[in-house]
């Protein structure tokens, strides 16, 4: 019998269509959504809250240690709550934006909230979307995907978003950073979604998935 943890791996860059695959493959399997952008833009959301300078790493880190996060899964999906309190509503302000970048790139932030995301998928069959799925936080998960699309394609989404304009800096920093920097795992299939609708990438993934034994 395989071992590997029940999780399916969907990493990519910002906007490339990723989490809405997430959220449809995972109801397709009954499986939990896991929004792992959200962990990092709660840990943003904290720190923008003290007044803390995202770009001050000693100051970020400080202020993340000494918040209590916590996450639950909830109608389907995981929630995160910052000192007790549901803040899932205010993840996508622009200063969040801004700064997740910044306060993602600190490997101490990220040992924190991969502690939180490797517990919630080895209690509950998950579909995990995020930047290091494949790559670290569930090198052997059961199947990877890397959902990419091109910068232009990108570019019109996240504006269809109303944020098209830190996306590509983000993209920059998450690509570039030291520690576990968006790239596709070796043994990621890599959906390239620019010319494809939701409704066609996800019934690719469920054939894929089907492919290799994964089925509601
Ligand atoms: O998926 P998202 O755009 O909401 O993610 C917000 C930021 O969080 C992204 O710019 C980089 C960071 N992130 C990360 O470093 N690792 C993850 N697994 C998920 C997100």
């Amino acid at each position: 019998m395989s071992s590997a943890p029940q999780v399916i791996a969907m990493d990519g860059p910002a906007a490339s269509g990723k989490s809405s695959v997430a959220r449809e493959v995972a109801a397709k399997l009954g499986w939990i959504y896991v929004n792992t952008g959200n962990m990092y833009r709660a840990a943003t959301w904290a720190v923008v809250e003290s007044g803390t300078n995202p770009e001050d790493e000693a100051a970020v880190l400080a202020v993340v240690q000494g918040t209590d996060f916590q996450c639950t899964v909830e109608g389907g999906r995981s929630v995160i709550r910052v000192n007790g309190a549901d803040v899932e509503l205010q993840l996508n302000s622009e200063s969040v934006n801004r700064g997740v970048s910044y306060v993602a790139k600190i490997p101490q932030v990220r040992e924190i909230l991969v502690a939180m995301q490797r517990d919630v998928g080895h209690t509950h069959p998950s579909v995990m979307e995020g930047r290091d799925i494949g790559t670290v936080v569930f090198p052997d998960a059961l199947v990877k995907f890397y959902i990419d699309a091109s910068e232009e394609v990108r570019a019109k989404r996240r504006g269809l978003q109303g944020h098209a304009d830190s996306v590509g800096e983000r993209d920059r920093i998450d690509s570039t950073r030291k520690v576990a920097p968006l790239t596709a795992a070796a043994d990621a299939v890599v959906v390239d979604s620019s010319e494809m609708t939701l409704a066609q990438v996800v019934a690719r993934i469920m054939e894929l998935l089907h492919e290799r034994g994964v089925t509601a």
